[in-house]
């Protein structure tokens, strides 16, 4: 039964994937804000998703973090490692995060539930350009690096600019400096404003957002009334081969326009 729903999206699904100009959305019940059962659904959906689109035999995900995949990956279902041998990497760096949230966490939960395999980028989110030059030559981190280009699918949350900013431990200059840029979102070390466009940025080691769209599938994550701002701002600038997995609670916001 979910892969026939996975086949056949809602009505408010369509509606939603077109208002976005992504390929496809997956909308569970409820609000996120309210309800934590969400991120069950959310978890199985991503994994149907998954199911789904992954090629049989090696298969490389490459995950970024964030507390909603953080909520999510324990409901990913150890089928989806049949015939197929999982190998999970982390996007970036995130040294300095919450370790429970941090991509190094959900690769190794995602792999143990999968019966994969994980690689770890213990290297702090923000590095300087002279940093980032010579670490992307070190073998251990040329090694994750070159399995993130060959990613067969990208798991990515959206998050909020202030909030992501504060996580960061950016200070109050800092912060206000993002809010004159009008930033609402943040994804793959970009801060994008209401229009999508990137008002500032920070240097990642990792998945660099351009090069995304040479990833065949990719999944966005985010759910809960709040993110809604968030996920509007973000999409004009996903790829198209995107699949959003959200709730009711941010698509309802999205397609009233608010
Ligand atoms: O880059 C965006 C964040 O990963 C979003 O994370 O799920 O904790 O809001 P979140």
């Amino acid at each position: 039964p979910l892969l026939d729903r996975l086949f056949n999206a809602g009505e408010t699904e369509v509606a939603l994937a077109k208002k976005l100009g992504i390929e496809r959305t997956l909308i569970v019940p409820g609000n996120a804000d309210l309800q934590d059962r969400v991120f069950e659904e959310m978890g199985e959906e991503l994994s149907s998703a998954l199911n789904l689109l992954l090629p049989l035999g090696h298969s490389i995900v490459t995950l970024l973090g964030g507390t909603s995949l953080a909520k999510s990956a324990r409901y990913l279902s150890p089928g989806l490692g049949n015939n197929r041998q999982l190998e999970f990497v982390p996007g970036r760096g995130a040294l300095g995060e919450n370790v429970e949230t941090q991509s190094n966490t959900i690769v190794q939960e995602m792999a143990a539930k999968t019966s994969g395999t994980y690689k770890t980028l213990y290297l702090p989110e923000q590095v300087s350009d002279d940093a980032y030059k010579s670490l992307i030559r070190e073998s251990s981190i040329a090694d994750v690096l070159q399995d993130i280009s060959q990613s067969d699918a990208v798991i990515h949350g959206i998050g909020l600019a202030q909030e992501m900013a504060r996580r960061r431990g950016y200070n109050s200059i800092k912060l206000s400096e993002l809010r004159e840029k009008k930033a609402v979102t943040e994804c793959f070390g970009c801060f994008f404003d209401e229009n999508g466009k990137v008002v500032d940025r920070i240097a990642q080691v990792g998945l660099q957002f351009e090069n995304l769209y040479k990833i065949p599938h990719i999944f966005a994550f985010a759910c809960g009334a709040r993110k809604a701002k968030a996920i509007k701002a973000y999409m004009p600038n996903a790829p198209h081969q995107t699949w959003l997995i959200t709730d009711e609670g941010a698509s309802n916001m999205i397609l009233k326009g608010k």
